[in-house]
């Protein structure tokens, strides 16, 4: 993939056969830790080290595995991974392979950046989610008992592999989240990446790691956030522009004790945010048809479920749980393909009362 980032990403079915010659072009070292879960290892933890044992074999390498899933993105795994690499003998000539999901590319991402000050990582996402959303951009983290993602470093990978292969055994429902965040990378910066999304949907939901059209798809997804994130690194400005739907889509992750995947709660987040936009005049009318319609080609849930209290919702966007006052703050669409710069700040500041009022309109 030609990116704006300064590390090569690379995407094609089969490319991951060629994760041991990149670790050893991009980030030679003594010894190899992969990180990865117990049912990411299952499909592809034993081809990888044999894949690494026959390319380097005079090297250590090991494979560390945790249980699946977002409870394990903790301090505790944190500090068990660092522990064992340190027993196992690995020191600052060391390179972390992340082979899972967004929960192991921002642990063992976590891991590489605070272990010895830092070693390199190699990514390699095995979910939709991960290819086109959290293996670009060197964030990491752990969450904590009071929020996501509240500890954790900036750490460019060395490296990332891609291989649309690896999704033949992702399950349907966590293939849909990776749809999920791609339409929204469509609707924020490039409308006819969204076309090119809508026509494939079909094929994307019948065949998915094998649809032909997929490692494009992948690669423009990529393209549209690196571009994003190579402007404004820690997001101070543009890079808000990626949090399109995930106001309030956190916010219902968050009333549904993280039980709603997370590319449900972004669609349903994209077409409330867009209702706010028309609503507030900043889109013109018509974007929310456009969205709503993205989502549901995509199978996924467009309406605010309905036992869900818009006053809930309110509150938990605007962080005051008696939600009396205060202010939240949304990227908006000017149109498909374009967000509203906001006077340079990307992100618009809404009142309690008017969020209230927009989201109970239906
Ligand atoms: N760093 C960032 O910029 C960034 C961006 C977006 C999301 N994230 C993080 O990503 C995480 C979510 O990532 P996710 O949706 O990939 O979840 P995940 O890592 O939990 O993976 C989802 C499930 O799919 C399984 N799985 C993964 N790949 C598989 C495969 N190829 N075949 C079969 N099963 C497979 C996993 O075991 C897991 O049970 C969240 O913690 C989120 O905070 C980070
Ligand atoms: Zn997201």
């Amino acid at each position: 993939v030609s990116s704006a980032l300064s590390y090569p990403i690379l995407c094609a079915p089969g490319a991951f056969a060629q994760v041991a010659q990149i670790v050893g072009d991009q980030a030679p070292a003594h010894r190899i830790v992969v990180i990865s879960d117990e049912a990411v290892a299952a499909h592809y933890g034993a081809a990888l080290m044999a894949q690494l044992a026959a390319a380097f074999p005079s090297k250590a390498a090991t494979l560390l595995t945790i249980p699946p899933g977002e409870q394990e993105k903790t301090r505790a795994r944190w500090g068990e991974l660092t522990d064992r690499l340190l027993a196992w003998g690995a020191g600052r000539d060391t390179t972390i392979i992340a082979l899972g999901g967004g929960v192991i590319g921002d642990l063992a991402g976590f891991v590489a950046a605070t272990f010895m000050r830092g070693v390199p990582v190699v990514q390699v996402p095995t979910t939709l989610l991960a290819m086109v959303d959290a293996s670009v951009g060197g964030k990491t983290a752990v969450d904590t008992p009071m929020g996501k993602n509240l500890v954790g470093a900036f750490h460019d990978p060395a490296a990332v592999v891609m291989d649309p292969a690896l999704l033949g055994t992702l399950s349907l429902s966590h293939f849909r989240t990776g749809l999920a965040e791609m339409l929204k990378h469509g609707i924020i910066a490039d409308s006819a990446y969204l076309d090119a999304m809508l026509a494939a949907l079909p094929s994307l939901l019948a065949d998915r790691g094998r649809a032909q059209a997929l490692p494009a798809l992948i690669e423009g997804s990529v393209r549209i956030k690196s571009a994003v994130v190579a402007e404004d690194h820690r997001e101070g400005g543009r890079r808000q522009i990626l949090n399109f739907g995930h106001t309030i889509g956190h916010a219902i992750e968050k009333l549904r004790h993280y039980a709603m995947l997370h590319g449900d709660a972004v669609a349903i987040g994209m077409v409330a945010e867009s209702r706010i936009a028309e609503a507030l005049g900043v889109a013109a009318p018509g974007l929310t048809t456009v969205v709503r319609a993205a989502v549901e080609a995509a199978g996924l849930p467009s309406g605010i479920p309905a036992d869900l209290a818009v006053d809930a919702i309110v509150a938990e966007t605007v962080g005051d749980k008696k939600a009396r006052a205060g202010t939240a703050h949304f990227a908006l669409p000017n149109a498909v393909g374009s967000m509203d710069e906001a006077g340079g700040r990307w992100s618009l500041p809404v009142s309690i009362e008017s969020l209230g009022r927009i989201l109970s309109e239906s």
